[in-house]
């Protein structure tokens, strides 16, 4: 989309999306578990190949723990209670002994040191918090040098009926915790601004390519001094 119809629409509203998935917990893995598993599982196929900590944002019910393997170690945070309590059940079950732990945190303010993590996945988050530059930026910090950051997401047609559509639906479906409008150049852009990532890869997920995967990855620190 033009940069001035994407920003026509407003980021979410914190509470807003706070209400949603209070009201999605219940419901969740049966409606949007199979929704979003193409998504999800290439995310986590793509942390998988970092290995080591990996952090995972915006985690909901825990529905991906089962899309890691013992090689990695997996923490995740959601600001959704509901949504923790659902993840902590799962975690419980003694089936993920690689999930270290689950926690209730908002994204854009993580209790983790710089570097403290290999790789940081955020599955279907990053279109939907209030800021989605700060959050990246939190994401940017508490990843390693050399490590990665995977988000996985609807992303804005740009153009055409689909992107038609996404426009008409961008204010309705805000109240469900969804956002269909959320271009590609706004994370491009804000990579661009941080300095200390690179884009390395965005790629539609099969079989219907309506989700994109992007990987950024931190730079080394020497790197990034001199792109400064
Ligand atoms: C569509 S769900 C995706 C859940 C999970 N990643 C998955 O793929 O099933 C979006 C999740 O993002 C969480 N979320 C939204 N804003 C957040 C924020 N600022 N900090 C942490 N989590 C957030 C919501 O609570 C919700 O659980």
């Amino acid at each position: 989309m033009p940069e001035s119809r994407a920003n026509a629409f407003a980021d979410p509203d914190r509470h807003v999306m706070e209400k949603a998935y209070a009201r999605w917990a219940p419901l969740y893995d049966m409606v949007c578990g199979p929704i979003f598993e193409s998504g999800r599982r290439a995310a986590a196929a793509a942390a998988r190949q970092v290995g080591g900590r990996i952090l995972e944002v915006g985690v909901g019910t825990g529905l991906s723990f089962a899309d890691y393997d013992r090689s990695t170690r997996v923490v995740g945070i959601d600001m959704s209670a509901p949504m923790v309590a659902k993840a902590q059940e799962r975690l419980a079950t003694g089936e993920f002994p690689h999930v270290e732990s689950v926690m209730v945190m908002d994204a854009a303010d993580l209790a983790f040191g710089e570097g403290a993590f290999d790789c940081v996945v955020a599955q279907f988050v990053i279109t939907l918090v209030a800021d989605p530059e700060r959050v990246l930026d939190e994401c940017a910090r508490v990843v390693r040098p050399g490590g990665e950051i995977i988000l996985v997401n609807h992303l804005y047609s740009e153009k055409g009926l689909s992107a038609a559509i996404e426009r008409l639906l961008a204010r309705p479906s805000r109240k469900l915790g969804l956002r269909p409008e959320f271009p590609f150049a706004r994370l491009a852009a804000w990579a661009q601004r941080h300095g200390a990532v690179a884009l390395v890869e965005r790629r539609p997920i099969k079989p219907l390519g309506v989700y994109t995967l992007v990987r950024f990855r931190r730079l080394p620190d020497t790197q990034a001094r001199a792109a400064a």
